[in-house]
């Protein structure tokens, strides 16, 4: 097919608008801080995080999502750090907000950057107590909406958090902060370089299969998703991305709902290091991979390489 015709008939399209860049808040000293398991992410401290959203703003790009590396003596057994007003995330979204209010602000609601065993919720003996995990995302979703967030994304999988933190933000006056819930997240080997970048991987006890899915599973997803939807999800994630283009598929043609997918740290750490080693063509690869979320029903990505597309998409239409 000819290059005209090929553009014709094309079904499928990636914009600038399409994504979410997802970036690393430290607090510790120093300004960037490359994240080993990670080539091209580097943990940020307040004041380059501000550079990184001007950035992501001059590029078009709509929206950033917010995840806190903190100082592990600031860690508990509840992750009180994530209830703190004045803490690293708050401080953070405060000041993107003031730099460049028109960009969207998506901040991750779970408490495991913030506890000293890793895990999405409160640990009881060995057992992650839903409820009481609830309350405390409740409470930090209503922190996270006051400092201004624009979107919170419940990120841990327990049960009735998404109806539990709307009711909350609307009886605090954050009718117009909206829920992209991560409906569909799967217990997964792909989170590992995310482990490191915020610091829980050597910290985390056990795994986390009793409150995220089972890879096997396709019509649970349908059913979390659903269930989310009716808690009042204005949106919601499917998790990781590329090895479950199916479920995405499925929610959007069944549900048809604005869909997201995470492509998450290990899918960008494979590709990044079959194209360090010259075994795959970065830019060919990673443009492909963002289509392929696209085709499979995707309103949006949240990924690591969006600054690098968002580069190469403007070249595209230049050219
Ligand atoms: C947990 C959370 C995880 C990610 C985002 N939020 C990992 C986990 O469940 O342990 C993963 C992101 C990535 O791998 O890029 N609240």
């Amino acid at each position: 097919m000819k290059g005209f015709s090929r553009r014709l008939v094309r079904e499928s399209y990636l914009t600038v608008d399409d994504l979410i860049w997802t970036m690393i808040v430290s607090d510790q000293k120093k300004a960037r801080d490359p994240i080993l398991s990670l080539p091209g992410v580097e943990r940020l401290s307040i004041d380059e995080l501000v550079e990184d959203a001007k950035r992501a703003h001059k590029l078009g790009i709509p929206a950033i999502a917010i995840f806190p590396h903190i100082d592990p003596k600031l860690k508990d057994a509840v992750g009180s750090e994530a209830l703190n007003a004045d803490g690293l995330v708050p401080n953070a979204i405060r000041a993107v907000k003031n730099a460049v209010p028109e960009l969207g602000i998506i901040v991750d609601v779970a408490l495991d950057p913030f506890t000293d065993h890793g895990h999405d919720g409160v640990l009881v003996g060995d057992e992650i107590i839903n409820d009481i995990s609830v309350d405390a995302l409740v409470e930090g979703a209503v922190i996270l909406a006051d400092a201004g967030a624009d979107i919170v994304a419940p990120s841990d999988m327990m049960d009735g958090r998404v109806g539990a933190i709307r009711k909350e933000l609307d009886q605090h006056g954050h009718h117009n902060v909206m829920i992209m819930s991560y409906a569909a997240k799967y217990a997964s080997g792909y989170y590992g370089p995310y482990r490191d970048a915020i610091g829980t991987s050597s910290a985390l006890r056990g795994d986390k299969r009793t409150y995220q899915m089972d890879p096997a599973n396709s019509d649970e997803a349908i059913r979390e998703v659903a269930l989310d939807i009716e808690e009042g999800a204005d949106m919601v994630m499917v998790k990781p991305g590329q090895p479950y283009l199916d479920i995405i598929y499925r929610v959007k043609t069944e549900l048809r709902v604005p869909t997201f997918a995470f492509q998450v740290s290990g899918e960008c750490a494979m590709i990044m290091a079959a194209a360090e080693n010259g075994w795959a063509d970065e830019k060919r690869v990673i443009l492909e991979s963002l289509m392929s979320f696209k085709r499979a029903g995707c309103d949006g990505v949240l990924t690591y390489f969006a600054p690098k597309a968002a580069e190469w998409l403007s070249e595209r239409m230049d050219a």
